[in-house]
C-alpha cells in the first residue's frame, strides 16, 4: 500500500468511526465523563491487567499466540496499561482511531481468534464496571451516565477491532480470488496452446527424422506448422486484446449497420433461422462501432454455440423509456437464442474472464463484451431459462440530436 492509499484508508477509517460514534450517541460530554473517571479508576488498572493475563493463561487456544514467554507477557501488560490510559484520556481524534485500529491489526497478525478478542473485551468491561461501582463515591455525578460513556467507548473500540479483522478477511478473500484467477488463466492458456504446440512438435519431429521425405510431405508438414502457429498467435492476440482494450471513440452509430456488420463477420450456420425485430429503422446510438461489432459478434457466436442442433436467433431492438424525465433516452439490443440455456448456478459467473463451459475457447468472449460495454456507459445483462434459451441485452444511449 502506498502513502496516498494509506492516507485514504486512515480518513475512511475515521469517517467510519464518526459514523459509529453518531450511532451510539457519543458526544463531548462522554469524553468529559471519561476524563473525570480516569483518576478514580486508575488505581484498579493493575488488578484488571493481572486478571486479564491470568484468564488468558487458562485458555490454551488463546495463550498459544504468546510465543515470547514471561518477557513478552511483561511487555504486554505495559501495552495494556497504555491502552487503558488512552481509553480514558483521548483525545478521540484520527490518531487515536489509528492507534486503536493498530491493536486489531496486531491481533490479526499474530492470528488471535476474533472471538478471544471479543470475550477479552467483555472481561475488561466487567472489571472496569466493577471498579466504577467500587471506586466512585456516591456523590459522583450521574453514575449511570458514566456507565453509558464507558460502554460507548468500549463498544467503539470493539467495532474498530472488528473492522481490522473484517478488512483482513476480505483482503484474504481477494488474494484467494486472484490466485484462483491466476490458476484459471494459466490453465486456460496451457490448454489452448498445448494442442497446437503438440502438432508443431510432431511435424518438426517428422521433418528432422523422416528419411527420403517427399517434397509434398515436407510441404504438408510445413503448412501444418504454419496453421498451428497462427492458432497460437490468435490465442495470444485474444489475451493481449483483453489486457489492453483501447479507449472507445464514441460517435453516432447506426444500429442497423452495426447488426449487418456483426452478421457479416459471423455468418450463421444454415440450421439457424434469423429473426430481426424490427427488421429496419433502427435509431442512432452512441458508441465505438468497431468495438460494438466485437460485442455483438461475441453474443451472436455464443448464441450459435448454444444451438449446435439448430434453432432461432432473434435480434430485438427496443426503445427504453427513461426512468426520470430528464434521463437520457436509451435503446436495447437483445440477442436471444433457443438453445440449451444456462443454469442459475452458472449464470453469475459467465461474464468472468476465462470462465467457459465450452471444451474449446479461452472464455474471454463475454468478459471482453462486458468490458467494452462498461466503457460505453452502457449495460449488458443476461437472462436464461435452462432448456429454452438465453437472452443477452445490451442497453445503449441514443444520440440526443442526430443532426
Ligand atoms: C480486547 C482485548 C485486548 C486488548 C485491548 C489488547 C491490547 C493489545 C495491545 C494494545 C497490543 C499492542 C498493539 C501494538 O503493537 O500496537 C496488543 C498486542 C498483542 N496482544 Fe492483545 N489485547 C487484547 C486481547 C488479547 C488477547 C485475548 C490475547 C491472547 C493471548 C492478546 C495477545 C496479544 C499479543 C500476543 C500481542 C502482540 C504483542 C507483541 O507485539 O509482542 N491480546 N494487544
Amino acid at each position: 500500500m502506498d502513502q496516498s492509499e494509506r492516507q485514504m484508508d486512515q480518513s475512511e477509517l475515521f469517517e467510519l468511526y464518526e459514523e459509529l460514534r453518531a450511532y451510539v450517541g457519543w458526544d463531548n460530554s462522554d469524553a468529559d465523563r471519561l476524563a473525570a473517571l480516569k483518576p478514580l479508576l486508575e488505581p484498579a488498572f493493575h488488578d484488571i491487567i493481572e486478571d486479564f493475563y491470568d484468564e488468558v493463561a487458562r485458555h490454551p487456544k488463546a495463550v498459544r499466540v504468546i510465543t515470547g514467554g514471561e518477557k513478552q507477557i511483561a511487555r504486554l501488560k505495559q501495552t495494556l496499561q497504555g491502552w487503558l490510559k488512552d481509553l480514558f484520556s483521548g483525545p478521540y481524534d484520527k490518531e487515536f482511531v489509528e492507534r486503536r485500529f493498530r491493536v486489531g491489526q496486531r491481533h490479526v497478525e499474530i492470528q488471535l481468534d476474533q472471538f478471544f478478542a471479543n470475550v477479552a473485551m467483555s472481561r475488561i468491561r466487567g472489571r472496569l464496571l466493577d471498579a466504577l461501582a467500587q471506586h466512585t463515591p456516591d456523590s459522583f455525578e450521574d453514575r449511570d451516565a458514566a456507565i453509558r460513556s464507558l460502554n460507548r467507548i468500549l463498544d467503539l473500540d470493539m467495532a474498530i477491532i472488528d473492522i481490522a479483522y473484517q478488512r483482513e478477511f476480505s483482503a484474504r478473500e481477494q488474494r484467494q480470488k486472484r490466485l484462483a484467477t491466476l490458476g484459471r488463466v494459466s490453465g486456460g492458456i496451457a490448454h489452448e496452446l498445448r494442442n497446437p504446440l503438440n502438432a508443431v512438435k510432431t511435424s518438426v519431429y517428422y521433418l528432422l527424422n523422416a528419411k527420403n521425405a517427399s517434397p509434398e510431405k515436407t510441404r504438408e508438414h510445413l503448412q501444418r506448422i504454419d496453421r498451428q502457429v497462427a492458432i497460437s498467435d490468435n490465442v495470444i492476440t485474444a489475451l493481449s486484446r483483453f489486457a489492453r482494450l483501447p479507449v472507445p471513440i464514441l460517435r453516432p452509430v447506426n444500429l442497423c449497420d452495426l447488426v449487418d456488420q456483426a452478421l457479416d463477420a459471423n455468418p450463421l450456420p444454415e440450421n439457424i433461422e434469423l429473426v430481426r425485430d424490427p427488421s429496419d429503422s433502427f435509431p442512432l446510438v452512441v458508441g465505438d462501432q468497431e468495438q460494438l461489432v466485437i460485442v455483438l459478434g461475441n453474443l451472436i457466436r455464443n448464441a450459435c454455440d448454444a444451438m449446435p442442433d439448430g434453432g432461432r436467433l432473434t435480434l430485438t431492438c427496443r426503445e427504453i423509456e427513461p426512468e426520470v424525465d430528464s434521463g437520457p433516452a436509451r435503446f436495447s439490443l437483445s440477442v436471444t437464442d433457443t438453445g440449451c440455456g444456462i443454469t442459475a448456478e452458472v449464470l453469475p459467473q459467465i461474464m468472468e474472464p476465462l470462465f467457459s463451459t465450452k471444451t474449446r475457447g479461452l472464455g474471454l468472449g463475454l468478459a471482453v463484451a462486458q468490458a467494452i460495454v462498461k466503457r460505453h456507459d452502457a449495460e449488458l445483462s443476461v437472462s436464461s431459462e435452462p432448456g429454452r434459451g438465453t437472452t443477452f441485452t445490451m442497453t445503449l444511449n441514443i444520440v440526443e440530436d442526430p443532426a
